[in-house]
C-alpha cells in the first residue's frame, strides 16, 4: 500500500486525514526454532509482507482501532485509562496491550488516536502477524507522542504484550526480527544475552519460497505453552546434576552426558530438540557465511526432522509440504518456520525451478490435504518504520 491508498482507506473510516504512515514486516525464521525461550540462538529475517498503518490524533481520551483485515468487527474503541483485554476485541487486544505497557513504563498520553491498519500478511500463519502488529503500534505511539524509547524497549514491550496480555508465553524472536530487521540480512540472535549479528543473506541462485498450509491456528489455543513448560521441567531435572540456567548453555555432547537425569521420554525429546537445534543454528550461520548452501540446506532439513519427531509441533499439513518439497528438483532444504501446528514452511529453491516446484508441491498437497496451499517469494526487508 502506498500513502495515497492508505490516506483513502483511512479517510473512508475516520473522515479526516491521517497524520502518520507506518509499515511493520512479518518474519520468517531460517533455523533455530523453539530455542528462543530456551536461551538458544535463532536466525530469522523480516520480510516484505506485513502490516501498514496510519494514525491521527483525537481530541478526547479514546483510542479507535480499525483493521481492514477484520472489517466485520468495525471500529474497536477503548479509553486510555481503561485498556483491558476483552476477548471480543480480537486483534485490537494487541494494540491495547502495547499502549497499556507503554503507560506502565511511564509514558503519558493526553489524548487518544485514530488508528487504521491493513495487512497483506496472512493472520495466524506463523509469519508473526501478531509481532508485526505489536511493533507497528509501538512505532505509531513513539512517533505520535515523541516517546524517547529505544527500539529494543518496544521489542520487549511486544513480548510483554504477548506473554502478559494475550497469554502466549512466547520468546523474543518475533518482535526482535520484526523490530530490528534489515534488508537482505538475517539476524543471528543469542536469546540469552541479546547479542546479535546482522548476516548478509547471499543465496546465490536460490530464493526462499514461503509455503502456507492455509491451516490457521491461534497460538493461545495451541500446545505452544505446553512445549515451553516441558522444556522448563527438563531443565529442572538436569539442574539436579549440572549448573545451567538454560538448555541453550549445553552443547549436544554435554547434554548427552547428563541425559540420565531426565526421567521421562517426552521431556528428553523436547530438551534434545532444544539443544541440537541451537547447535544446528550456530553451524548453519557459519555455512551460510561461507556460501556452503548445500550443507546449510541439510541442516534446515534436520531442523524439520527434529521438530517433527522430537518436538512434535509439525502435523500432517506441514509435513506434507516439507516432505514433498524435499523430493523436488533444485531444492536445497525445507522446514516449517515459526511455532508450527499449521502455519508456514520455507524452502530454499533454485530460481529456475520455482514454477515447477510450486505446481508439484501444490498438487500433492491438495491431493493429500484436500485444499490448496499458497506460495509467496520472500523478500528480506527492513524492520518496522515510519513511512516518509
Ligand atoms: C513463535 C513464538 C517465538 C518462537 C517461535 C518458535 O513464533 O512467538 O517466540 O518461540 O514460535 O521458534
Amino acid at each position: 500500500m502506498n500513502k495515497e491508498e492508505l490516506t483513502a482507506a483511512f479517510t473512508a473510516v475516520y473522515h479526516e486525514q491521517p497524520q502518520g504512515f507506518y509499515f511493520s514486516p512479518g518474519r520468517i525464521n531460517l533455523i533455530g526454532e523453539h530455542t528462543d525461550y530456551n536461551g538458544g540462538h535463532v536466525f530469522p529475517c523480516a520480510i516484505s509482507l506485513g502490516i501498514y498503518g496510519a494514525a491521527s490524533p483525537r481530541k478526547d481520551e479514546q483510542f479507535h482501532f480499525y483493521s481492514a483485515n477484520f472489517a466485520k468487527l468495525g471500529v474497536v474503541t477503548a479509553n486510555l485509562h481503561d485498556l483491558k483485554y476483552v476477548k471480543e476485541d480480537s486483534w485490537a487486544n494487541y494494540a491495547k496491550g502495547m499502549i497499556h505497557f507503554l503507560q506502565e513504563i511511564g509514558a503519558q498520553f493526553s489524548h487518544g488516536l485514530n488508528i487504521y491498519v491493513s495487512g497483506n500478511i496472512p493472520d495466524g500463519a506463523g509469519l508473526s502477524s501478531s509481532a508485526a502488529l505489536e511493533m507497528l503500534i509501538g512505532v505509531i505511539m513513539q512517533d505520535q507522542f515523541n516517546l524517547p524509547l529505544k527500539r529494543l524497549d518496544l521489542v520487549k514491550l511486544g513480548v510483554k504484550t504477548e506473554n502478559d496480555f494475550i497469554g502466549v508465553n512466547s520468546g523474543i524472536m518475533d518482535q526482535f526480527a520484526v523490530g530490528m530487521g534489515q534488508e537482505n540480512r538475517a539476524i543471528l540472535l543469542d536469546t540469552n544475552t541479546l547479542d546479535y549479528q546482522m548476516v548478509p543473506l547471499d543465496l546465490q541462485d536460490n530464493v526462499i519460497v514461503i509455503m502456507n498450509t492455509n491451516k490457521r491456528r491461534e497460538l493461545a489455543d495451541s500446545k505452544y505453552n505446553e512445549r515451553r513448560s516441558e522444556c522448563e521441567r527438563a531443565l529442572v531435572q538436569l539442574q539436579a546434576g549440572v549448573k545451567i540456567k538454560t538448555l541453550g548453555e549445553l552443547t549436544p555432547s554435554q547434554f548427552d552426558e547428563y541425559t540420565y537425569l531426565i526421567a521421562d521420554e517426552t521431556l528428553l525429546k523436547r530438551a534434545r530438540h532444544a539443544v541440537w537445534e541451537n547447535e544446528r543454528t550456530l553451524r548453519a550461520e557459519k555455512l551460510l557465511q561461507q556460501g556452503q548452501l548445500a550443507e546449510f540446506g541439510r541442516l534446515v532439513n534436520a531442523s524439520h526432522v527434529s521438530l517433527e519427531y522430537d518436538y512434535e509441533v509439525t502435523g500432517k499439513e506441514l509435513d506434507t509440504l516439507v516432505h514433498t518439497a524435499w523430493q523436488q528438483q533444485g531444492v536445497l532444504g525445507a522446514r516449517m518456520t515459526g511455532a508450527g501446528f499449521g502455519g508456514c514452511a520455507i524452502a530454499l529453491v533454485n530460481k529456475a525451478n520455482v514454477a515447477e516446484f510450486e505446481q508439484r508441491v501444490g498438487n500433492k498437497y491438495e491431493q493429500v490435504i484436500g485444499y490448496a496451499p499458497s506460495f509467496y517469494l520472500a523478500e528480506i526487508s527492513a524492520g518496522t518504520s515510519v513511512l516518509k
